[in-house]
C-alpha cells in the first residue's frame, strides 16, 4: 500500500493567492522558495490587521494600541523561541540572516579576535556567511580558513578534522546549502568544535523554512535566519544567540530604543535583547512571522521535511532523464528540497529565460555562493527549490519545459 501524502497540497495551494497568477499564459509553477517563499493568506492578513488595529510604537507607549503592538511584537519573540526550540531571551531580531550574521561578526568576533585567531568557513557558505567574516579578518587581521567539499557535495571530513583545532575561534557554518541542498551535521559539528572550545555560528536560512529545526538540540551558539523564507514576510529575520555570550557582547547598532540610561558623557544598555534591538522594529513584519510560524505549525514540521523531500528525490529522478543534464549535490537523506543544474552548452541565464515563458520560476546565477560555483567549475546553475504549495507535477512540467530548452538549443 502507498503511504499517505505528507501533506494536502491541494488545499494548501488555496491558501496561496499567487499561485492563482498566470505568467506569460501559463499557470504559474513557483520553483523558488529558496530564493524567497510565497505567503499565505493568513499571513497577508495577519500584515493588514495590525496596521488596521494595533499599529503603535513598541516599548514606549502608554496607551492602548502601544500595549497591543508590544504584545503582538513580544509574542512573536515567544512563537519563534518555541518554533525553533531555543530560550526566548537569545531572539533577536533583525532584518534577515544577513544583518544576524553580520551582527555576530561585528559585536563577537570584531572585538575578539586578533592576528593569532582563526574563523573557519566552508566553501558552500552563501556570501552573507563568508563577507562578513572576510571584513573581520580586513578590521582584526585575523585568519580566515575553509572548509572543502567532496564531489557529491559534502563537507570535507578531513578538513573538519584538520581545521576544528586549536587556534580556531569561531565555526561558521550552514545548515543546509542553498546551492547543493546538502544537509550539513550541524550537531555533530557543533560537538567537535565545542570540544575544541570553538564557537558555532549557524546560517539556518535554508534550514528552519523547511524541516524541523532545534536550536538546543544542535547546541549552535548562534544561529540565524529570515522570515521571507519561511512563508514570512520580508523585512524581519531572527539571530539566536546563546545569552551568556550575547550578555558580554557589546551591542550591534546603537540609538533608541537599546539602551537604559543616556548622559552626555556615557551610556548604559537595555537587557539582552533589546540591547540588539535598535530603532523602530518591522512590527508588522514579526505579526506576519507569527502567521508564518502557526502555518508551518499547522501542517508539522516532520511533514513539511517529508513532503519536500519526498519531492526532491522525484526531481533528482525525473532530470536525471533529460538528455545533457548535469545535477548537483548529494543523494540521500542528507538532501533538502533544493535542485542546481547545467543543461550542455546552455547558459543557465537562457534555461531561466525559455522556463519563465513557459511559467516555471527557477533561479539561475552564481546564487551568492561564487566560491562554490568556483568548486563547481561552473560560472552559474540553474536551481529549481520546493515548497510546502509545489507537487510533483511541479517538477513533471519543469521536466518537460528542460526538455523544450534542449530542442531549441540542438
Ligand atoms: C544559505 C543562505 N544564507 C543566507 C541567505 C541570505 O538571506 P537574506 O537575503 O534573507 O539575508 C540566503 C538567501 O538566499 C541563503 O540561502
Amino acid at each position: 500500500m502507498k503511504a499517505a501524502p505528507a501533506l494536502d497540497v491541494e488545499r494548501i495551494r488555496k491558501d496561496f493567492p499567487i499561485l492563482q497568477e498566470q505568467v506569460n499564459g501559463h499557470p504559474l509553477v513557483y520553483l523558488d522558495s529558496a530564493a524567497t517563499s510565497q505567503k499565505p493568506i493568513s499571513v497577508i492578513r495577519a500584515i493588514s490587521d495590525y496596521y488596521l488595529h494595533a499599529n503603535a510604537n513598541v516599548h514606549r507607549g502608554v496607551h492602548a494600541l502601544g500595549e497591543r503592538a508590544t504584545e503582538i511584537f513580544e509574542q512573536a519573540r515567544r512563537d519563534v523561541a518555541r518554533f525553533v526550540s531555543a530560550e526566548e531571551r537569545g531572539v533577536i531580531f533583525v532584518r534577515n540572516t544577513t544583518e544576524g550574521l553580520n551582527l555576530v561578526a561585528q559585536a563577537y568576533a570584531r572585538p575578539r579576535f586578533g592576528p593569532q585567531d582563526r574563523i573557519v568557513a566552508t566553501i558552500m557558505e552563501h556570501h552573507s556567511n563568508l563577507v562578513p567574516w572576510q571584513q573581520v579578518r580586513e578590521q582584526t587581521g585575523c585568519q580566515l580558513e575553509f572548509i572543502g567539499i567532496t564531489d557529491e557535495g559534502r563537507l570535507d571530513w578531513e578538513d573538519v578534522e584538520r581545521l576544528l583545532r586549536a587556534p580556531t575561534r569561531l565555526l561558521a557554518v550552514t545548515h543546509v546549502s542553498n546551492v547543493l541542498g546538502t544537509i550539513n551535521p550541524i550537531q555533530e559539528l557543533v560537538r567537535l568544535a565545542h570540544s575544541e572550545g570553538i564557537t558555532v555560528c549557524v546560517d539556518g536560512a535554508q534550514a528552519v523554512p523547511h524541516m524541523p529545526v532545534s536550536i538546543s538540540d544542535l547546541g549552535a551558539d548562534f544561529y540565524a535566519f529570515s522570515g521571507h523564507k519561511m512563508l514570512g514576510p520580508t523585512g524581519v529575520g531572527v539571530l539566536w544567540g546563546r545569552p551568556e555570550l550575547l550578555e558580554e557582547m557589546p551591542p550591534f547598532l546603537t540609538g533608541g530604543s537599546m539602551i537604559s540610561v543616556v548622559q552626555l558623557d556615557h551610556t548604559t544598555w537595555d537587557e539582552v535583547p533589546h540591547k540588539f534591538e535598535a530603532g523602530t522594529p518591522d512590527i508588522a513584519g514579526a505579526a506576519g512571522l507569527s502567521a508564518a510560524i502557526s502555518y508551518l505549525e499547522g501542517l508539522g514540521m516532520d511533514a513539511v521535511r517529508r513532503h519536500e523531500e519526498e519531492l526532491a528525490d522525484y526531481a533528482i529522478e525525473v532530470l536525471s532523464e533529460v538528455r545533457g543534464l548535469t545535477q548537483y549535490g548529494p543523494r540521500g537523506s542528507d538532501r533538502a528540497g533544493v535542485l542546481s543544474f547545467n543543461l550542455d552548452g546552455v547558459h543557465p541565464h537562457d534555461v531561466g529565460t525559455i522556463l519563465d515563458r513557459e511559467g516555471v520560476a527557477v533561479r539561475a546565477g552564481h546564487h551568492c555562493c561564487q566560491p562554490l560555483m568556483g568548486r563547481l567549475q561552473v560560472a552559474a546553475t540553474a536551481r529549481a527549490s520546493f515548497g510546502v504549495y509545489n507537487q510533483p507535477q511541479s517538477v513533471a512540467v519543469l521536466a518537460s519545459a528542460l526538455g523544450l530548452v534542449s530542442k531549441i538549443f540542438a
